[in-house]
């Protein structure tokens, strides 16, 4: 197979992101600037401030990897952008540096998936074989949560996701509940791990007949339980909690969370046959959710490593490795796509 090496760009959401990758296995060098702390004190990412960010920092991380990688554009093959899905104006900040590249330098560029991008951070994993398709693969991330089926390289089949939160959303919105600052995941993760699962019989929507998840119930159910205990509560403004159960209530929702991800992936894996289950984004870097998973699972269940879990541009110019091979280039003029799904069958490699 020709050997490719791609500059990959990341500006989606509040992460700045630029890495080199070759193959799409083998990192030179991955760049990531993250603005959360900065979201922190909004609860949340306010997307103006996330846009302004991005444009200071795009630069410097861009050259970072290049000059990381020791590489210079002279001998990249592509650049690899993402175009969507993500906030509007985060996006166009990365796709309008890969086209100023593209024209100074004259390399092909490559619109690329987000959600796709996701689940190609696990090819990352470069001292593991390459996972055996057909895959079934959940992607859980802060705007995301998606079954899909994939029988070849760049071929999507979407069997469901979510009615109303992604599971990283609802993490983000629990731990706003429940006083813990942003980004939710990590913060509901480290307080549950002094906390029993078992305290709050949290509901499971398990939405049969479907490949749907619902997260909006749960989420009611926190509130309720909070509420019960400190009815004056103003949703979303992070003061102490005295005498809120936090550990047991982050234990118990997350293990709410992770049963129907795991029960619900696992009969979608049998019920389609497939050899494998990759699970990508910035939820799979749970912990209690990768352990339910390798202790249920009787197929082989890939994740990535922690630091590509969450937004990178690796994972970005591994997925150019494949779309430059299948002879993917794209006009200069492309523009954004903020509501871009994953689907569609586009391989080559059959
Ligand atoms: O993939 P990602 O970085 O960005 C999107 O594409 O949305 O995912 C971010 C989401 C956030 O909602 C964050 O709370 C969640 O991933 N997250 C976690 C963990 N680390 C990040 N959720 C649960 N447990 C974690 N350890
Ligand atoms: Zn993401």
């Amino acid at each position: 197979m020709e050997e490719t090496r791609i500059l990959g760009i990341e500006t989606s959401c509040d992460e700045t992101a630029a890495s080199v990758v070759e193959n799409g296995r083998h990192v030179l060098s991955n760049e990531v600037a993250s603005q959360a702390d900065t979201h922190a004190q909004f609860g949340g990412v306010f997307p103006e401030v996330a846009s302004r960010m991005h444009i200071e920092t795009i630069y410097p991380i861009v050259a970072g990897a290049l000059s990381k990688a020791h590489v210079g554009l002279d001998s990249i093959d592509a650049i690899a952008v993402t175009r969507g899905p993500g906030l509007a104006g985060s996006l166009v900040v990365g796709l309008n540096m890969a086209k100023g590249l593209a024209i100074g330098s004259g390399l092909p560029l490559l619109g690329i998936n987000h959600l796709e991008a996701h689940l190609y951070s696990i090819w990352l994993v470069e001292d593991e074989a390459e996972p055996d398709f057909p895959m079934l693969c959940l992607i859980v991330s802060g705007g995301h949560t998606e079954l899909v089926l994939m029988r070849d390289h760049l071929t999507y089949e979407r069997l469901g996701g979510t009615l109303d939160d992604a599971a990283g959303e609802a993490f983000d919105k629990v731990a706003r509940l429940l006083g813990l600052a942003y980004p939710g995941g990590p913060a509901i993760q480290e307080a549950a791990e002094s906390g029993d699962p078992d305290a709050f019989p949290f509901p499971r929507a398990w939405l049969e007949g479907t490949w749907d998840f619902s997260f909006s119930g749960l989420k009611t159910a926190v509130l309720r339980e909070v509420r019960s205990r400190q009815p004056d509560l103003e949703a979303g403004v992070e003061t102490p909690r005295p005498g809120l159960p936090i550990s047991d209530l982050a234990a118990s929702f997350q293990e709410a969370v992770a049963d129907v991800l795991v029960g619900k992936t696992l009969s979608a894996a049998d019920a389609f046959g497939a050899s494998e289950i990759l699970v990508a984004g910035g939820v799979s870097a749970n912990r209690s959710l990768r352990d339910t998973f390798q202790s249920k699972a009787n197929i082989p269940v890939r994740t990535p490593p922690l630091e590509l879990c969450t937004d990178n541009a690796a994972m970005i110019a591994a997925v150019g490795h494949w779309r430059y091979l299948s002879g993917q280039r794209d006009a200069l003029d492309i523009d954004v796509l903020p509501t871009w799904p994953l689907t569609g069958s586009h391989s080559i490699f059959r």
